[in-house]
Order: C-alpha cells, then structure tokens, then sequence
C-alpha cells in the first residue's frame, strides 16, 4: 500500500476536519504498517494560491497545521510529513500531465464550478488547474490508495483519466502510472455546525461557538457544547426519531463518531434522555479524547524549529521517492535531460 493524502493548510484545525479526515490518516498509518506500505501526508500550500491568499498566513498555518497533524497522531517518523512547497517535483509533474489533461475534464469539475460561480472568467488559472496539480501529487508516489472526502472524488477520477490515458499514450505495453483507489471511509462523520444542524462545520463561520477547534481547552468545550442548539424533545431510541432534528441528529452523530460506535448504539443508551443529560455526557467524551490532543498541539506550535526540522526532513525523503518517477515520465515523453 502506498497511501497518499493531502490538505489545504487553512489553519485553525476543528473538529469536522479531525473527524472527516485526519483521524483516518492516523489510523492508515497501521494498514501501511501491516502490509509494508508507506504513508505520504503533506499540506497543500501549492493549491492555497489557486484563491486570493494572504502571504503572510499561509506559512503561519502551514506550520500550525503540521503541529495539529502531528498532535492529532501522525507520526513524523512512520509517515512521510512535508509540503509541496518543498517538493518541487509535484509542480513539475503537474506541468508535464497539463499535455494529457483535456480542457473539457476540467470544465466538468464541480468544484471549479462551485467555486468559480458566475465569474470564470476573473479566476486565476491555478484554479482551473487545480485538480492536475492534485492528479501529480498521487501519481508522482505512485499512489495505491488516496483517503480523501466525498467531495474530492471526482478530482480522483480525473487523477485515474490522466494517468490512464498517458500510460495509454506514451508507455506502451509497460504503463508507468499507477491507477490510484480512493478512500472514502463510511464512518467520515459530516460534522455539523453547533449552531445550525443543517451547515457543516466550518473555520470559515463567524460564530466561535459553532465548532470546537482543536485549541479549545476542557472548559472552553463544555460550555460551546452546553450552548450548542438543540430542542426541546428528548432524545429517540430509534435512528428514524432523528428526522427532521437536523441538531439533535448532528449531536448524536458526534458522540458516536467520537466514542467509535454507531449511532444506534448512542440511542439505546440515552434515548428517552434530554438534551440536559446528554449534552454534559458529550461535552465530557471530547474533552477526554481531545485534551491528549490540546496539550500535544499547544505545546508544538509555539516550535517552530521543531516544525520546520519535521517538513525539511519529511520533503527530503519525499524527493527521493519522487525523483524516479519523474524522469521516467520526462524520458516517456521523449523529452531530453
Ligand atoms: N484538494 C484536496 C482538498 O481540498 C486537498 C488535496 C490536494 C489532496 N492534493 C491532494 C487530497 C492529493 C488527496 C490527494 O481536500
């Protein structure tokens, strides 16, 4: 297994993005483990320029977020932790795929779409790109398995048409590209926002009190989960009782994603419970699982030394790996080095 993963360096880690994400990179690091494989983790501080960003920020958040993956459990000495920034190979890659990659893939994508709303014609052509660049980052470690959210698997799938159709061709008989397998795991919880059920849970909300960042100490928790919405029903003992509670759904939802179990299994202990008892039963499960966590995080980030020591190590490792698969893509397009 060679898994490969990685995620925009927004800073300020909540909890939606170590539910959805990165507590399945941690545990990944044991399926490589158990067969032999390998782990890539890196922060994609190349595909923040596709939007207007603040130069200043990116790196802050770079380093914050390497300290909150390495606090949440990736393991800098097991996994290979570095940015892209540092591995110039993905650039070059993407530049060298841009041959193969046809307009109309990435007219269809939806996130251009989302993203580009009404106004195609004032964005940046980094964000056109994007998903090229997102293509060179598996391919370049020949990738067998790529852990990403629901919304990143259409870019996936383009990953697999360009690789597909330069193995096609360019490789003859001997296909140089690995065909890389998503990993969607079922149990991504979709984390919603404590303010409202029916918005995910975003850095980006204005409201503090609508996430729990993984710099929230205990007290900080208990309070943003006390005040979190929720009705004034108690709690169902069957599944089908959390139609149309958006709230009640999304709290019930967080206790299962975080004590491991399903969502049944919360309703038969609290149902016929209120909200008075269950919301203190949350609020004590995160601070237990997430105060290890807290304390790892604030203690890293403040070292920078230490952060920048674990990506200059991470991405000299990662050139290495890249380096074959580069020339062997330079050489295939007949081009001389
Ligand atoms: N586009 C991904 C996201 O926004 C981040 C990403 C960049 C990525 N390159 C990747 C994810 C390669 C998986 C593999 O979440």
């Amino acid at each position: 297994m060679r898994i490969v993963s990685g995620i925009q360096p927004t800073g300020n880690l909540h909890l939606g993005n170590y539910l959805g994400a990165i507590r399945n990179w941690v545990s990944m690091q044991d399926d490589a483990d158990a067969s032999g494989g390998q782990c890539l983790y890196f922060l994609a501080d190349l595909h923040a320029i596709s939007m207007p960003h603040d130069p200043a920020s990116l790196g802050a958040n770079t380093r914050e977020m390497v300290a909150a993956l390495v606090a949440c459990g990736v393991d800098p000495a097991r996994s290979i932790l570095f940015n892209q920034a540092q591995v110039p190979q993905h650039a070059e890659l993407q530049w060298l795929l841009s041959g193969t990659a046809r307009m109309g893939w990435l007219n269809r994508m939806t996130q251009w779409k989302d993203k580009a709303g009404k106004n195609r014609e004032g964005q940046s052509v980094a964000l056109f790109t994007y998903p090229v660049l997102q293509a060179a980052d598996v391919l370049l470690y020949n990738a067998t398995h790529v852990p990403v959210g629901e919304d990143q698997k259409q870019h996936l799938e383009l990953a697999r048409d360009i690789a597909q159709k330069f193995n096609n061709d360019f490789c003859g008989d001997t296909p140089l590209f690995t065909l890389p397998e998503p990993i969607i795991p079922k149990s991504a919880a979709r984390i919603m926002s404590l303010r409202d059920g029916t918005a995910k849970m975003s850095k980006s909300d204005p409201s503090d009190a609508s996430r729990i960042n993984l710099t929230d100490d205990a007290d900080t928790i208990m309070a943003k989960i006390k005040k979190a919405k929720s009705d004034a029903d108690a709690l169902p003992s069957e599944i089908a009782g959390l139609e149309a509670r958006a709230e009640a759904a999304n709290l019930v939802g967080l206790y299962a994603a975080m004590a491991g179990c399903d969502a049944a299994t919360v309703l038969a202990e609290y149902g016929g419970k209120g909200f008075g008892a269950f919301k203190p039963a949350l609020g004590e499960l995160l601070v237990e699982k997430l105060a290890p966590i807290n304390q790892r995080f604030v203690a890293l980030r403040q070292d920078t030394a230490a952060l920048d020591a674990i990506l200059r190590d991470g991405a000299q490792r990662a050139r290495q790996l890249a380096a074959p698969t580069l020339e062997a893509v330079y050489a295939a397009l007949g081009l001389v080095r």
